[in-house]
């Protein structure tokens, strides 16, 4: 399937209400965008689904739903606050700033001057203040990854679950960065969600697991979708290993404007825990931590044998929402010359990401006993709970046909006097564009087959 180009994609997304530029009406804001009436559905459909495979479907994750907000101590010991950083350089001449890995033969992307600062560390994170009292003190950060307050939960996690390792703590939630340079549409923005799974395991299995949950990965993303060989798997270079991390696995995606990440898993070893811990000179961390002075937890497990206290390895798949959600429109956008000579846009979404499962349609708008007939259909179908069923009531059958191809509605419904007279309706799938006519006690098994896998 060919890629798209980044404009038919953000077209679509203005266009039929998928996503939008925030605070439009007052020029926006840059690198941050709005989820519409569609685009939330889709993305929350894409975090159901992860959340089923990662959570639901097995008995060694929990989950958890941690604050946004968060004590500077944490990002002290995790090493956020001197280590988060991206290289920026300034153009003397344009005043342009931008970061100094992205230029290309040391000139200015803006003006093209080569006329440069040499680049200097700035941190990516968001201050803000707590309380009425406005001092050097009273600052919090907004998380830069969701990561963080699951490490910081790790005790009371497995004090009440008495889970023992292997076992993960999953999260999905907001993340802030001052990225330098927001662009890409949803790809680099400023907030954006993170799916992350936190899993802990024995010093010495890490690599093992590391390897499984790259498998694991691959194939949660083929099944939303995305084309096996457009997935491609860099082992990251030791020289651009993120501070925590032994080894780190990115999974590249061909996007519209080029191959980037949508998805990194990390072994990132006991430095976490270890960082957060308590008593650290006692439990024979492995990894290079700052010494930490604050905690009141020790973030270890009591080996049964040894009875030694062990702090964990954490293997750490982190996907990005938004990103997510770029890669599954730009896989499931397609552009058609029917047999007629026309054109239909399709979004040729799997069913459990559509906004919209089904569009139920009288044949005429203003007739109330078809009308009346299609809104019970729709509530009935409503009331199964696989998903938002509208009743699309414009009088005109082949304009909702083309809107719910290009919103990615998997089926039609069109309710006509012949129902009224048989209890038959037809069923046009979006896909191939073929018609049934069947009657409306199938239409709860059609959709739970379309539905439940
Ligand atoms: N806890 C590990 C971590 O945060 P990361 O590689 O910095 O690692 C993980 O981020 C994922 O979050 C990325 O693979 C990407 O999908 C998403 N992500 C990171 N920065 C982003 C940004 N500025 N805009 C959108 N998504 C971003």
């Amino acid at each position: 399937m060919p890629t798209q180009s980044m404009e038919q994609l953000v077209s679509l997304c203005k266009r039929r209400g998928f996503i939008f530029q925030t605070n439009e009406i007052y020029g926006g804001l840059q690198g941050v965008y709005d989820y519409g009436p569609l685009g939330v559905e889709l993305k929350e459909n894409l975090k159901k689904a992860w959340w089923t495979a990662m959570v639901y479907s097995r008995d060694d994750v929990e989950g958890l739903d941690a604050s946004i907000l968060t004590n500077k101590k944490v990002l002290k010991y995790s090493g956020h606050e001197d280590t988060f950083t991206d290289p920026l350089v300034d153009c003397k001449d344009c005043k342009n700033r931008m970061r100094a890995d992205h230029i290309k033969d040391s000139k200015c992307l803006h003006c093209g001057s080569t006329n440069l600062t040499e680049p200097r560390p700035f941190n990516l994170m968001f201050r803000t203040n707590i309380g009425p009292v406005s001092d050097d003190d009273s600052y919090a950060y907004l998380r830069p990854e969701t990561a963080q307050q699951i490490f910081t939960n790790f005790k009371n996690v497995v004090d009440s679950t008495s889970k023992s390792i292997p076992f993960g703590i999953a999260q999905i939630g907001k993340a802030f960065r001052n990225e330098i340079t927001p662009r890409n549409f949803i790809f680099r923005v400023r907030e954006f969600e993170q799916m992350e799974l936190e899993f802990f395991v024995k010093k010495g299995e890490d690599e093992d697991w590391h390897k499984y949950w790259i498998k694991e990965r691959i194939n949660w993303w083929v099944q939303q979708g995305v084309e096996k060989d457009k997935i491609k798997v860099l082992n990251v270079p030791q020289e651009e290993l993120s501070h925590y991390s032994k080894a780190t696995i990115d999974l590249m995606y061909e996007f519209p404007h080029g191959v980037e990440e949508l998805e990194g898993i990390a072994n990132r070893t006991d430095f976490d825990l270890g960082s957060h811990s308590k008593n650290q000179e006692d439990l024979d961390i492995t990894a290079d931590v700052l010494k930490n002075k604050d905690s009141n937890a020790r973030l270890a497990v009591q080996n049964i044998d040894s009875k030694k206290w062990e702090v964990p390895y954490v293997i750490e798949p982190s996907a990005g929402v938004d990103r997510g959600v770029l890669a599954i429109l730009n896989e499931s956008y397609k552009e058609e010359t029917l047999e007629n000579g026309k054109n239909r846009v399709v979004l040729a979404l799997k069913p459990h990401l559509s906004p919209i499962k089904a569009a139920v349609i009288p044949i005429k708008k203003n007739d109330s006993t078809i009308v009346d007939f299609s809104k019970k259909i729709k509530d009935n179908l409503q009331k199964l709970g696989l998903g938002r069923v509208v009743l699309e009531n414009t009088g005109n059958i082949g304009k909702s046909y083309r809107k719910h191809d290009e919103i990615g509605t998997p089926i039609c419904i069109t309710i006509d006097f012949e129902t009224l007279e048989d209890s038959t309706v037809t069923v046009r799938d979006r896909d191939s564009m073929e018609q049934k006519r069947v009657k409306v006690e199938t239409l709860d098994n059609l959709m739970r087959n379309l539905l439940v896998k």
